[in-house]
């Protein structure tokens, strides 16, 4: 199962690469589905759902100023670091496409990020078209409201039951059909795959012509799915794997 060699990088190689909060969790954050992980501590319908939000806003900004306190302390991890580095080698070859909502990636230093999930430092507002905008403001008592209309404020994450924003996907699909015809990879890390359309993606990539690959702390419900699995931890196996 552990395939060590190293992805040889050459002037042709496009790059998709899918990440899951198993990248951020060597730099200390937590983690949604394993032990211990966020999705046991708290009810995702309470927390991370439009229904959740409607009966208890107040409970969602308390979980959210949290993560926002809690990301805050974090850095970007060797992980990280060699993705940026890749992104700095592959230029526009280069796609990242992130589940996660820490910005980490942004922080490492890669530009060509889609956050699928959207960023925890945004809010936006629930009523009004007012454009989302930085916040790392915490409201752990009280819930905040928008300064134009009065409504109430949200973080600007896609919860389950929302729609990814249609413009993050179709930047991921112009990639995979500019990728034709060009030898490409997928490389997943960190990702239970199990939230679509993000765990779907290595299915697209495949049929496109993709080699998969995933590196992950233990083999997830999807492996069958890769063409090469590497089990290991994100922050240790991303820095040795391209040459
Ligand atoms: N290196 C590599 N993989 C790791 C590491 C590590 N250091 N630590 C944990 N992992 C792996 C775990 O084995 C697990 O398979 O990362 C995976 C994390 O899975 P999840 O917690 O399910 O996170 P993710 O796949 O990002 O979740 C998808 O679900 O609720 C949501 O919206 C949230 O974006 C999130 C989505
Ligand atoms: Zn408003």
């Amino acid at each position: 199962m552990n395939d060590l060699a190293p992805l040889r990088l050459d002037d042709d190689l496009r790059v998709l690469v899918l990440t899951g909060a198993g990248v951020s969790a060597e730099s200390g954050i937590a983690t949604f589905r394993d032990s211990n992980g966020l999705w046991e501590q708290h009810r995702v319908e309470d927390v991370a759902s439009p229904e959740g939000f409607a009966r208890d806003p107040a409970l969602v900004w308390r979980f959210y100023s949290l993560r926002r306190e809690a990301a805050a302390k974090c850095a970007p991890n060797p992980g990280h670091a060699a993705l940026a580095a890749l992104e700095d080698r592959l230029g526009d070859r280069f796609l990242l496409a992130t589940q996660n909502i820490d910005g980490l990636h942004g922080v490492a230093g890669n530009t060509r990020v889609v956050e699928m999930h959207g960023n925890l430092y945004t809010t936006r507002c629930s009523g009004c078209d007012r454009r989302p905008f930085r916040d790392d403001s915490l409201h752990p008592d009280a819930v905040p409201r928008c300064d134009r209309c009065g409504s109430m404020l949200r973080p600007h994450i896609v919860w389950f039951g929302e729609r990814l924003d249609p413009a993050d996907l179709q930047r991921i699909e112009d990639f995979i059909r500019a990728a034709r015809g060009h030898r490409m990879v997928f490389l997943a890390a960190g990702t239970s795959g199990v939230v679509y359309p993000a765990a779907g993606l290595v299915d697209v990539c495949r049929r496109a012509g993709a080699e998969t690959v995933l590196v992950n702390l233990e083999a997830p419900d999807n492996v069958g799915a890769f063409d090469r699995v590497i089990t290991g931890r994100s922050g240790e196996v991303l820095p040795a794997l391209f040459v």
